[in-house]
């Protein structure tokens, strides 16, 4: 990808090079299946439990609370479900929030179709919950909290540590996708109270298609997939030992460097909010201080985002917008309905992700672009002609 500038991270990222370097002697030579007894497959079952210590050692986790899986969904999936299983007898209420990842909304929509009911909190203007609105959403029978640790869309921290706290308190579980935080944000799930983690390895430069679940010890959380007794039995499948590897090098390096990216990353993003709230009629979407270090994401009035992507593209720069088109849904996403965007506005959604690898070149080019790029789009809007002639 020479002479493009990525700014979409947060869809995924380029895998890191300590990553690949651990991943190829488990795509070359070290192929063994973990399951045999034999040299190569003792090789590859030392390999992942190296990996489990690494990943638990990252999120303040013990290695045999560590499940892996096949990515962030499976993990949202796997903790929710199983949970609403786990603990159906003391009732079928679960809470969550308006502003969550499909792979947690649709796993909730398919409890609320077999008789679960959800809470969905709504958020404020930065994307925050109440938390005295979480407090009294409590219910005898209510038997999950899952609330994601930070938005992919606006970026918006949540009070994580906080809303574990309430679960606690009322002895309900807590859930949190951290799919977009792990890596990037420090997380321990021992002081933010957080019995069950998502995490996904393309999210920090280690490969797609693995995840892992972390599991608070003992929490007889039912399997997550049927077969051999891989996983201690919760989460049967021969290992993606290659996969598991990148993602414990890619992790153990996020976090070795966290500060320093954390710093570099913000200055940077912070540099792009700066510039790109100057353009007329343009805001921030998310909270301004809460929010995760690499995202910067606004909407424009009178754009579409897709055309905004489209040209942006044109001029070697990958974004993301959450509007429209993207999601193959004419609506806006929930994410910007749910922060009070109305939907026209919603509609100029962009962000931009960005991440250590990113330059300060780019960001100037960046800034350079887009108020030409926003003026030609709008030039070309009957709504920009509106709003022009309601103010003459
Ligand atoms: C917050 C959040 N949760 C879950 C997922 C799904 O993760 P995966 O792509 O690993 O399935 C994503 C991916 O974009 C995400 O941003």
């Amino acid at each position: 990808m020479s002479g493009i500038i990525y700014a979409d991270n947060a869809a995924t990222t380029r895998l890191s090079r300590c990553a690949l370097d651990a991943m190829m002697p488990f795509l070359t030579d070290d192929f063994g299946n973990p399951s045999t007894v034999y040299a190569p497959g003792r090789t590859a079952k030392k390999a992942v439990e190296s990996a489990r210590f690494k990943v638990a050692a990252a999120i303040g986790a013990k290695p045999e609370e560590i499940y892996f899986t096949a990515g962030g969904t499976e993990s949202d999936n796997w903790a929710i479900k199983s949970t609403a299983a786990l603990k159906k007898e003391k009732g079928k209420h679960i809470i969550s929030t308006a502003i969550e990842h499909h792979a947690v909304l649709h796993t909730l929509q398919s409890l609320q179709k077999r008789g679960y009911e959800v809470t969905f909190l709504g958020v404020d203007r930065a994307g925050n919950i109440s938390l005295e609105e979480l407090r009294s959403a409590i219910r005898p029978d209510t038997i999950l909290i899952t609330v994601m640790t930070a938005n992919n869309e606006i970026g918006t921290i949540l009070p994580v540590k906080e809303i574990g706290e309430i679960a606690h308190e009322a002895g309900v579980l807590f859930h949190s996708d951290a799919v977009q935080a792990v890596g990037h944000i420090p997380i321990n799930v021992a002081q933010m109270n957080i019995d069950l983690l998502s995490l996904s390895g393309h999210k920090f430069k280690g490969p797609k298609g693995v995840g892992a679940l972390y599991v608070k010890k003992g929490l007889r959380l039912p399997s997550g997939m049927h077969g051999g007794a891989q996983e201690r039995g919760l989460r049967s499948g021969t290992e993606n030992v290659p996969g598991i590897v990148g993602l414990a090098a890619a992790l153990e390096d996020a976090v070795t460097h966290i500060d320093a990216n954390m710093t570099k990353v913000s200055v940077m993003r912070d540099a792009l909010i700066k510039g790109l709230t100057k353009i007329p009629h343009s805001r921030l979407t998310g909270d301004p201080v809460n929010r995760l270090p690499g995202t910067a994401s606004f909407v424009f009035e009178c754009i579409e985002g897709e055309s905004m992507v489209l040209l942006l593209d044109q001029n070697g720069i990958c974004a993301s917008s959450g509007s429209a088109c993207s999601s193959g849904s004419l609506d806006p996403s929930h994410v910007l309905l749910a922060i009070g965007l109305p939907h026209e506005i919603a509609h100029g959604s962009l962000r931009l992700t960005i991440n250590e690898d990113n330059t300060q070149e780019d960001i100037d080019t960046i800034l350079e672009k887009m108020p030409r790029i926003i003026q030609r789009l709008r030039d070309m809007s009957p709504l920009w002609e509106e709003k022009n002639a309601e103010v003459k």
